[in-house]
């Protein structure tokens, strides 16, 4: 319908605002004005303006600015059409006839769904039917049980190349055509775009199918063809089994975004129903924001290998324009070469689960992507400095942009300026866990713990690392600072270390040794730096120091962290023996999920170098 701007400020005229305001809102004349507490925001005392002259309302507090139909829209909730509709009818006039292109358009649009609608019956029939015994054997190959395949539609498109144009031809080649369901090449018989392919229908969020990804049965090439872009179909725009996917995250609260189809349906086989996926592209701002529609911060999946890494980091930079106080990106980080599909297969919804309860905020996203280069030298450390700032430049929001900037300059001074440790707070976990904490400086269980708790081999490694970069002792001080060691020499050593950090700033390699030289520590200090055995990065004499020190600092971290973990899983076991209580029991649970990753990282952390 066409709504002429000179019928649109005829209905503003003819409706007296004020009156139309009162209906909802208690109003009270002030001047030639009303005012009242305003209905967009919450506020005690009136600053919200209703003027009639000018036919708009305005709220000084929350900025909330508009005319009648504004109003309709935006405080009654109504769609534009139907407000127009309603001021319309209050105000005795009549609505233009809708335009007749409009209308044939409308009408066209109409029996596309249908055509799209005839397909997706015709591909299922195919599958229930003799040709499709092939797909319905790789469907089961596929771990996809009937009532999936149903609930998704799967259907057949045999191997054929009129099967289709056949079955439906009361519509006509033409439709079939710009429905993407044909392939028309001049001079020859359009012909079916789909064939011997596994059907999967997707659909726009009303539920109505428009597109058609099509997998090939088994191996081979391409593995998907989609339909093309068509009237009902915006490849950008659309994100596979929204309509599904929306009203689960309402009630989850959550948005996970996928690689593929089968991702999706292999999550909602496991109980997982609110994920989508784009259709083979990047992200797209406008999926983006659409995502932003259901839920603050979508979950976005990506392989762990270099291509999936990289896909992370587009989507992040796209999001950042579109950023806003309280909107967000959060990321999870399949193991490489898995994708969710593979996960769920071999580790149900649980090892889902448990990679999705820890998701990296977008900030950690962005700086361990940048943290990545070398940063050796003074030029690369700037360049980082260049890099981050132009990332929060890229924030339009300018309280987000704030925050992105203080962020980043303190996590860059916190990694490379020199500073006694104390002045600053304690640096977080490389990987906190949900909301957990390890409470600094050490507390009292925990060294208890502690003294079992330690493996002396990295214990040890630590020791020599920090014997090699003693500039790391000052920054780890404090979390270094009654770890109970269980070498008593080691102990010792360690102390002493620390002491002399907390004394001296510039505390390098020379002179460390020189202090060493000339105290009991002289034979074990030596003893550490030739132990070759240790098998890290920072214990070997010709590390790329870079590296080395990165390693060193995540090695401290996760080894203050350990006996810390250990004490509140010992207080969280002996809580639910005795309360039994499901909220307790997760918690326990979630710390020894914590544990057994903080013991993953380091041994990775040790066994990375063995191939290096
Ligand atoms: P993947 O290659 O990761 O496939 O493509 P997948 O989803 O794991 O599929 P399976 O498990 O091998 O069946 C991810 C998505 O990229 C698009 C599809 O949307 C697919 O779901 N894609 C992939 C294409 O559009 N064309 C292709 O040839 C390949
Ligand atoms: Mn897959």
């Amino acid at each position: 319908m066409s709504l002429s701007p000179a019928f649109l400020d005829e209905l503003r005229t003819r409706t007296l605002l004020s009156a139309l305001v009162a209906k909802t809102v208690k109003l009270q004349r002030k001047g030639r004005e009303f005012a009242a507490c305003c209905p967009f925001h919450n506020e005690k005392t009136p600053s919200f303006y209703v003027n009639d002259e000018k036919g708009f309302y305005h709220c000084f507090g929350c900025g909330a600015h508009g005319d009648a139909i504004r109003w309709m829209t935006d405080q009654r909730g109504l769609p534009f059409i139907d407000a127009v509709k309603e001021l319309a009818q209050a105000a005795g006039m009549e609505l233009p006839a809708p335009d007749a292109r409009e209308a044939a358009r409308a009408e066209r649009a109409r029996s596309l769904h249908d055509v799209m609608a005839a397909a997706a019956a015709w591909f299922e029939e195919q599958y229930n039917g003799l040709p499709g015994a092939a797909a319905r054997a790789y469907v089961e190959r596929r771990g996809i049980t009937d009532a999936t395949r149903k609930a998704f539609a799967l259907g057949y498109a045999p191997d054929s190349k009129t099967g289709l144009r056949r079955a439906l031809a009361k519509f006509g080649d033409a439709m079939l055509v710009e429905a993407g369901l044909l392939i028309e090449v001049e001079g020859k018989e359009p012909y079916d775009r789909f064939r011997d392919r596994l059907m999967i229908p997707i659909r726009d969020p009303r539920g109505r199918v428009i597109a058609f990804g099509g997998r090939i049965i088994g191996q081979g090439e391409p593995k998907y063809l989609n339909s093309p872009d068509t009237p009902l179909f915006d490849k950008g725009r659309t994100l596979y089994n929204l309509d599904c996917a929306a009203p689960a995250a309402r009630k989850s609260g959550r948005m996970i975004v996928v690689e593929g189809y089968l991702d999706v349906i292999a999550l909602a086989q496991a109980g997982i129903e609110e994920a989508v996926a784009p259709l083979g592209t990047a992200l797209t701002e406008f999926q983006i924001e659409r995502l932003w529609r259901q839920v603050d911060a979508p979950l976005l999946c990506f392989d762990g290998d270099a291509a999936g890494q990289k896909a992370a980091f587009r989507a992040a930079i796209r999001a950042l324009p579109g950023l806003a106080p309280g909107r967000s990106l959060s990321f999870l980080t399949l193991p490489s070469g898995q994708d969710p599909d593979d996960l769920v297969r071999s580790g149900g919804a649980r090892a889902f689960e448990s990679l999705a309860a820890a998701p990296e905020p977008l900030v950690d996203r962005l700086w361990n992507h940048e943290l990545a280069e070398p940063l050796a030298t003074p030029e690369q450390r700037a360049g980082l400095r260049k890099r981050l700032n132009e990332l929060a430049a890229a924030i339009a929001d300018p309280d987000v942009r704030q925050q992105y900037q203080a962020e980043f300059r303190e996590r860059f001074d916190t990694r490379f300026l020199q500073r006694p440790a104390f002045q600053r707070g304690p640096r977080p976990p490389f990987r906190p866990g949900t909301g957990w904490q390890p409470p600094r400086p050490i507390s009292p269980e925990a060294k208890g713990v502690g003294s079992a708790g330690i493996d002396r081999r990295l214990l040890k490694g630590v020791v020599a690392g920090l014997l090699r970069y003693p500039d790391l002792l000052a920054r780890h001080a404090e979390a270094l600072h009654g770890l109970q060691a269980s070498d008593p020499a080691i102990a010792r050593l360690l102390d002493a270390l620390v002491d002399l950090a907390l004394e001296e700033q510039a505390l390098d390699t020379e002179r460390l040794g020189t202090i060493l030289r000339s105290s009991e520590f002289d034979a074990l200090a030596r003893d550490l730096l030739r132990a070759d055995r240790l098998r890290f990065s920072f214990t070997k004499k010709d590390a790329d120091p870079e590296r080395a020190r990165t390693d060193l600092a995540e090695v401290i971290q996760a080894m203050v962290e350990q006996p810390e973990i250990e004490a509140a899983l010992r207080s969280a076991t002996e809580r639910f023996m005795r309360t039994m209580d499901d909220n307790d029991r997760l918690e326990q649970q979630r710390l020894r999920e914590l544990r057994d990753e903080n013991a993953r990282r380091l041994a990775n952390l040790m066994q990375d170098d063995e191939g290096a």
